[in-house]
């Protein structure tokens, strides 16, 4: 059974000039979360914002701030983004020597603690720590950078994740992040996934405020 769905439109693709107003814009249209990418040029060949974004935007809007940090050494972060205000703090196995014991950290900062699956990366890395686990995220692209193509492959891996989270008994969120929209969005919230990571679909759009609502809509849509 999964929960609640939530849309978490991701900062990445909006227009920075115009931050504090398109994050009100997608806020006052229904967004759940707002999604923040932490990209440090190492993990993934990008690299993007820090915890002062958060801390802007914690001025900015009331949403809990969902933060997928795609860096090596999360550990060294996990403190900054808590102080900065974030609400969840999400990172990659293969980024850390000890994963469970970030979780922890993570919980022990006031912060939901997710973990991150790139496409080729097993699930099985979840199964570990799922107890600790208060998300899991599945990449359906590979990270680092905005409007890439849905991989359609990943619908499946995301039906076993939930199935692996229901056997487990957990109720973590399960997300879901890169390629999602209008046409993507229905097949893998039947697959399991409650949680929607959306850039472009939603700040690249003729009206970012209503194309929140519309991809909650579209969960809906046969397929
Ligand atoms: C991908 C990032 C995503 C990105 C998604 O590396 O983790 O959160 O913002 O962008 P879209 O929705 O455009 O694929
Ligand atoms: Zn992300």
């Amino acid at each position: 059974m999964s929960n609640e769905i939530y849309i978490a439109p991701s900062v990445l693709s909006t227009d920075l000039e115009r931050l504090a107003e398109q994050v009100t814009a997608v806020e006052r249209g229904g967004a759940d979360w707002i999604h923040v990418d932490v990209m440090d040029g190492h993990f993934v060949p990008n690299l993007t914002f820090g915890p002062a974004l958060v801390a802007a935007l914690r001025r900015v809007t009331e949403l809990p701030l969902d933060v997928h940090l795609m860096v090596e050494r999360p550990e060294w972060y996990i403190a900054p983004f808590a102080d900065a205000g974030a609400a969840v703090f999400t990172f990659h196995p293969e980024t850390t020597a000890h994963v469970h014991r970030q979780l922890e950290q993570v919980r022990a900062c006031g912060m939901l603690a997710g973990l991150a699956l790139n496409p080729g990366t097993p699930l099985s890395y979840a199964e570990e720590v799922i107890d600790d686990l208060d998300l899991l995220l599945i990449m359906t692209v590979n990270p680092g950078f905005p409007a890439q193509r849905y991989i359609p492959a990943i619908t499946k891996k995301v039906r076993r994740a939930r199935q692996l989270l229901a056997a487990r008994g957990s109720r973590a969120r399960l997300e879901v992040d890169g390629g999602i929209g209008r046409d993507t969005i229905a097949a893998v919230h039947q697959a399991g996934a409650d949680t929607f990571v959306a850039g472009s679909a939603i700040f690249r759009s003729a009206d970012p405020e209503s194309e929140v609502e519309e991809l909650r809509r579209r969960c809906y849509t046969v397929v």
